[in-house]
């Protein structure tokens, strides 16, 4: 691996710190230990990197005022929420601040009369899930974490999950912002209406900046009526080939599920048993949920896609019978992760995306790869957008080197598919020197001067993204 990044000097953080504690509370400031250990991590395994201090501002005003300090006394600053990405985006890689936007952290209003909801950045997105919910109405983006993660890092990632192949991702939802730039300046950006073009569509640029831009300090979303009913079923396969033909069967067949979630031989046998026991020999299984507000016809479509898998060689479709199964069903899809992880000392969790006709290929050319390299390939995720968690599993440092070579290859292959090296988590720290393989070096050009342009000190979340070094 390259060197670690130069770290700020430390005298300049010694004045952003005597400057910062003019404007914050003592407890908003934090520089003990366990602050800069817990904040030097996120789950991409793409290293351990300590900010010095760690701040939490309490409003907009506070955010503006850490930006304009750090600006001043020439320190990086980078972004966090929940640290529950998969990128190393909130990483602070050159040390400086890590400004955690978690205690900005209620819903501040849910309009059913308009179907829109207002938020602070760090609300947990499952909280607002609920609490729309209780009204009557559905905000759809539902990454793994949702129960940990909030809606500032979503915004930032521009963050997907399951229910993506039929709703969309954070973006669709998205219409304002309030907005913190580089400099500490504060705009408003986007709209509280459902239809709107005026001027150029900077929630959509902000949105998926992965905390170089600036950062959300208030997020308008649309929500839509939540559906009356929702059925979860199980389908099990012999194999991940035969579970991957079915997905791309379901999908030539003309129906949207609101769910197509895959779990292979590895991640099936690493969940099995953990609160949800899978039927005997099976050898992969898919996750299928339909919604919508008739049962009937809903009731029909889960049927029309058991007797499609059932041709594509499922042995068995089990069909959550209540609340409670369905739970069971999605606490095992949730627990993956974890899972995979506990197999082996360390893992690198991708999230490529290939042309949905490609996903059958797409699998078995992994399968081949890791068999080749001697590496544990585990692929799992949102089959049904084309978007897979091919995970790498792996000892220990001695083999990353063979790990960097898997993980190019792999991305190397998708690109080749007409895919795309990242569907949900972003490039961050972990990806930035893959980018190339499938942006041109104009294009990469482009969005750094982009870059450039809100940041022109480069300060806020630096080496992120793009290339250390352009590469032709
Ligand atoms: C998931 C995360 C890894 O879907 O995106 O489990
Ligand atoms: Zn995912």
């Amino acid at each position: 691996m390259s060197a670690p990044p130069p770290r700020v000097e430390p005298g300049r953080v010694a004045r952003v710190r005597e400057a910062l504690a003019t404007v914050l509370a003592p407890e908003q400031l934090r520089v003990d230990d366990a602050a800069l250990a817990a904040y030097a991590r996120d789950e991409s395994d793409s290293g351990v990197h300590a900010p010095d201090l760690v701040v939490f501002p309490a409003d907009t005003r506070q955010v503006s005022q850490v930006f304009k300090a750090c600006a001043v006394h020439g320190v990086p600053f980078t972004p966090c929420g929940a640290r529950s990405g998969k990128s190393g985006g909130s990483l602070p890689l050159h040390g400086g601040v890590a400004v955690s936007l978690e205690r900005m952290n209620r819903i501040l209003s849910i309009s059913p009369e308009d179907l829109t909801a207002v938020v602070q950045p760090g609300v947990i997105t499952g909280d607002l899930m609920k609490a729309v919910e209780a009204v009557g109405l559905f905000y759809p983006p539902d990454p793994n974490s949702w129960e940990v993660c909030t809606l500032g890092g979503n915004v930032a990632e521009n963050a997907g999950g399951p229910r993506a192949l039929k709703y969309g991702v954070t973006r669709d939802y998205v219409i304002g912002l309030e907005w913190v730039l580089p400099d500490g300046e504060v705009v408003r950006v986007g709209r509280r209406t459902i239809k709107g073009v005026a001027g150029y569509d900077l929630v959509g640029l902000f949105v998926g900046s992965e905390g170089t831009l600036g950062v959300a300090t208030e997020i308008t979303v649309q929500l839509i009526p939540l559906p009356r009913e929702v059925l979860t079923a199980l389908v099990v396969f012999p194999s991940v080939l035969h579970a991957a033909r079915a997905v791309s069967a379901v999908l030539a067949a003309g129906i949207l599920p609101r769910c197509l979630e895959l779990i292979d031989d590895v991640a099936l046998r690493a969940v099995n048993g953990r609160g949800f026991q899978f039927p005997p020999g099976a050898g992969s299984a898919v996750i299928v949920e339909v919604d919508g507000n008739g049962r009937e016809g809903l009731l029909a479509e889960l049927s029309q896609l058991g007797d499609i898998c059932t041709s594509q060689g499922a042995t068995e479709t089990l069909v959550a019978q209540d609340a409670s199964q369905r739970e069971k069903l999605w606490a095992a899809r949730r627990v993956i992760s974890p899972a995979l992880r506990a197999l082996k000392p360390h893992k690198i969790s991708e999230d490529i995306v290939v042309p949905r006709s490609k996903i059958p290929e797409v699998i078995e050319r992994l399968k081949a790869m890791g068999a080749e390299l001697g590496l544990t390939v585990a692929t799992y995720g949102h089959a049904g957008d084309g978007n897979l968690h091919a995970n790498i599993l792996y000892e220990g440092a001695h083999q990353r080197p063979l790990v960097d070579e898997a993980l190019r290859r792999m991305l190397v292959m998708t690109v080749e598919l007409g895919g795309t090296i990242t569907g949900e988590h972003g490039v961050g720290h972990a990806k930035r020197e893959y980018l190339s393989l499938e942006q041109s070096p104009a294009l990469i050009d482009l969005q750094r001067r982009l870059k450039a342009f809100f940041d022109p000190s480069g300060l806020l979340n630096p080496s992120k993204i793009f290339p250390a070094l352009m590469r032709s």
